[in-house]
């Protein structure tokens, strides 16, 4: 007996395709950047959600057992924080394979040279230090086959990732121009705090972790993270007149504690030298704590019911596969590309 159930069957609203490359489990800059975006759109749109597990092996091919334990982290995750699969449809990108026949598509619409110039690829290159394959170099043009397989009109994502969005609707458009009107351009969307700082200070939190808090971190875990987290280095004493800005701590704070009176104050005591690192990080342990209190719980929930969560993901990649076959046969045909063998 099924006993997971959608909803909305056949539902007129506009798309959204977005989703995570399972490279680690989430974290709380994933949150504030695209998650969140998420949830709270999921009634609105029709909403679509990729477990990008082709695009993991773009960074490296002989990981897949490692690929398939990421791939059901950042499931989980995306169900901890309140993606109702009754609602959303949360599916994994290999089992849609028409995707990567547009994708093959898409290839020889790009040429080497613009796919090179791609910033977020560029970007991730240097920071990285990567050899890149040649799916690396290529993933943009596979996001692409993602997202305009739904016809997708939204795609909420972290700052990174708007060159790829750019590069999404330069396809749709060229594409439309050669073969007539197939594709809807998609818009991207960015979360409240475009980038969120490391709790080593370093510009951005990463995803393969040392200087992230993860969504499903333990109690004792967050509390380490809190306690061991990069401050103002020039303030030595709580006397000392500190400064907030690009301070993790009250990033973290202007991000998740909801007491914004709490968090004026501290920001105005830190800066006068009247409170010490101590009261401001367990102040901020007390804000984060209650933030993922909820999220453990939906975690542990399907985290002890495998089976269910299984049987979601079969059945939602079903029905997120129907959606894309549809698309891709509207391609072949305005392509003309089985003219000879009909
Ligand atoms: N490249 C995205 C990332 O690393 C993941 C992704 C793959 C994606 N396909 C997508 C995001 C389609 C939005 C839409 O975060």
């Amino acid at each position: 007996m099924l006993k997971f159930q959608y909803k909305y069957m056949n539902q007129n609203k506009k798309r959204i395709l977005t989703g995570d490359t399972p490279s680690g489990r989430l974290h709380i800059g994933h949150y504030v950047g695209t998650l969140e975006n998420r949830v709270k759109l999921q009634h609105e749109y029709d909403t679509f959600i990729l477990l990008a597990n082709v695009h993991a092996f773009a960074n490296d091919y002989r990981k897949s057992e490692e690929i398939n334990k990421n791939v059901y982290e950042v499931y989980l995750d995306n169900l901890a924080v309140g993606i109702d699969p009754e609602v959303s449809t949360i599916y994994l990108e290999s089992g849609i394979p028409e995707t990567l026949e547009l994708y093959s598509y898409f290839m020889t619409m790009v040429t080497h040279a613009r796919a090179i110039r791609n910033p977020s690829v560029k970007d991730e290159i240097n920071y990285k230090k990567l050899d890149p394959s040649m799916g690396f170099i290529c993933y943009p043009i596979l996001q692409a086959a993602d997202i305009l397989g739904f016809n997708a009109d939204l795609v909420p994502v972290g700052e990174d990732q708007l060159p790829v969005i750019e590069q999404t609707r330069e396809i749709a458009r060229d594409f439309n121009k050669a073969y007539g009107e197939t594709f809807v351009i998609p818009s991207a969307k960015v979360g409240r705090v475009a980038r969120l700082i490391g709790t080593d200070g370093k510009l951005k939190m990463s995803k393969s972790g040392e200087n992230a808090i993860l969504l499903s971190d333990d109690e004792e875990t967050l509390k380490k993270k809190i306690h061991a987290c990069y401050t103002d280095p020039s303030r030595i004493h709580a006397t000392d007149p500190g400064k907030v800005e690009e301070n993790p701590i009250f990033e973290y704070h202007k991000a998740f504690n909801p007491n914004k009176d709490e968090v004026t104050d501290l920001e105005n005591r830190y800066r006068l030298g009247k409170v010490g690192d101590k009261e401001v990080k367990e102040k901020l342990f007390v804000a984060m704590n209650n933030f993922l209190v909820p999220i453990r719980e939906k975690r542990k929930f399907y985290e002890d019911r495998p089976e269910i969560a299984k049987e979601i993901l079969i059945e939602s990649t079903k029905r997120a596969r129907k959606v894309v076959i549809e698309i891709v046969e509207k391609v072949r045909e305005q392509m003309n590309i089985n003219k000879l063998i009909k």
